[in-house]
């Protein structure tokens, strides 16, 4: 292989390594660490931009949804006909200007969340809850989309659920998440189920450091997490994408014909790395998805922000 020397006569002779042929750093010391503080001045200059950037569009997104708020409200107002009779077509102009309206609001609600996320300034408030009824208050807004697509929607509360701290908005934010895929993803006449149950989760690291063996086997034996699934009829997903969906802005190749960004995933992803839980999905094509995520009962201190996905 040819040296770098040889191929660019011009350049200062640096000596080559006798690796790979390339030039070695330069002998002048002083001229590495220089070259170093250059390097990390612009990447930190890069991710101030990028910073300032962000928090812009958040807060442009953040004034948006105030006068969002109060257009929509007037929208179910007219709907619901207290001002006075409405005839078929304004209904139906008002059912589109509504869903539109809600398109629109969640919109800007992922990308307050994405850039929430993206700036580290998410806080979690974990408070003693009970989980089946987070849950059903999820179903209970997403019903009316399931109905109107065609399909139907089953939570069966569990009564095994511990009573347990948790962060219930962000939980309903990612169940919100895996309910509009499902209802988007799953054809006509489909049906999701929306499942809770108790589970014993082996933390490998965390079950490692802090309990010994004979302890370790009797806190197995009682269920120390929380495993809610979202299953669907639809088309599933390819074993290939099944860790690239959870990515920012991802989307199945076919995916343009149905309304998205390709955050929901990753916000939901996020969302439970920040709790101490994880996601998951089992799916194959043709046959639907499960989508599957686990809370610690105990919330974790100290989690990694961003651990394996
Ligand atoms: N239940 C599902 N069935 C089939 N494909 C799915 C399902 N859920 C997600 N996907 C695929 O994973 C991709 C990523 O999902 P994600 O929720 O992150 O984004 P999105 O739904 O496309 O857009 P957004 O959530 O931002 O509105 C989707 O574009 C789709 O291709
Ligand atoms: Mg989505």
């Amino acid at each position: 292989m040819a040296s770098m020397s040889e191929k660019s006569p011009g350049v200062a002779p640096t000596g080559t390594n006798p690796k790979d042929g390339f030039p070695s750093p330069a002998p002048a010391l002083s001229a590495v660490p220089d070259g170093a503080e250059d390097v990390a001045r612009d990447l930190e200059q890069l991710r101030d931009r990028y910073r300032k950037t962000t928090n812009a569009l958040a807060s442009a997104a953040h004034d948006l949804k105030t006068p969002l708020a109060i257009l929509n409200g007037y929208i179910e107002l007219l709907q619901s006909q207290k001002l006075g009779p409405l005839n078929e077509r304004q209904r139906e102009v008002m059912g589109d200007m509504f869903s539109s309206g809600q398109r629109l609001q969640q919109f800007i609600q992922d990308f307050l969340t994405f850039s929430v996320l993206e700036t580290g300034e998410l806080r979690m408030q974990f408070v003693e809850g009970d989980m089946n009824t987070c849950l059903s208050e999820v179903c209970r807004l997403w019903s009316t989309r399931f109905q109107e697509r065609g399909l139907a929607l089953y939570f069966l509360a569990n009564d095994k659920l511990p009573a347990f701290a948790f962060d219930g908005p962000k939980i309903q934010r990612v169940i919100s998440n895996l309910l509009e895929n499902a209802c988007k993803y799953t054809p006509q006449g489909g049906t999701v189920w929306l499942h809770a149950e108790p589970h014993m989760w082996e933390r490998r690291g965390v079950a490692k450091s802090s309990v010994n063996g004979e302890r370790r086997r009797q806190s197995l034996s009682a269920p120390n997490a929380v495993k809610v699934s979202v299953s669907d009829t639809g088309p599933g997903i390819r074993p290939e994408f099944h860790l690239e969906i959870f990515d920012d802005f991802f989307r199945l190749p076919g995916s343009e014909s149905a309304e998205g960004m390709g955050l929901g995933l990753a916000i939901a992803r996020r969302l439970l790395q920040g709790m101490s839980g994880k996601i998951w999905v089992e799916s194959e094509p043709g046959a639907g998805c499960k989508f599957s995520f686990l809370m610690p009962l105990k919330p974790i201190l100290n989690s990694p922000q961003r651990g394996p996905k």
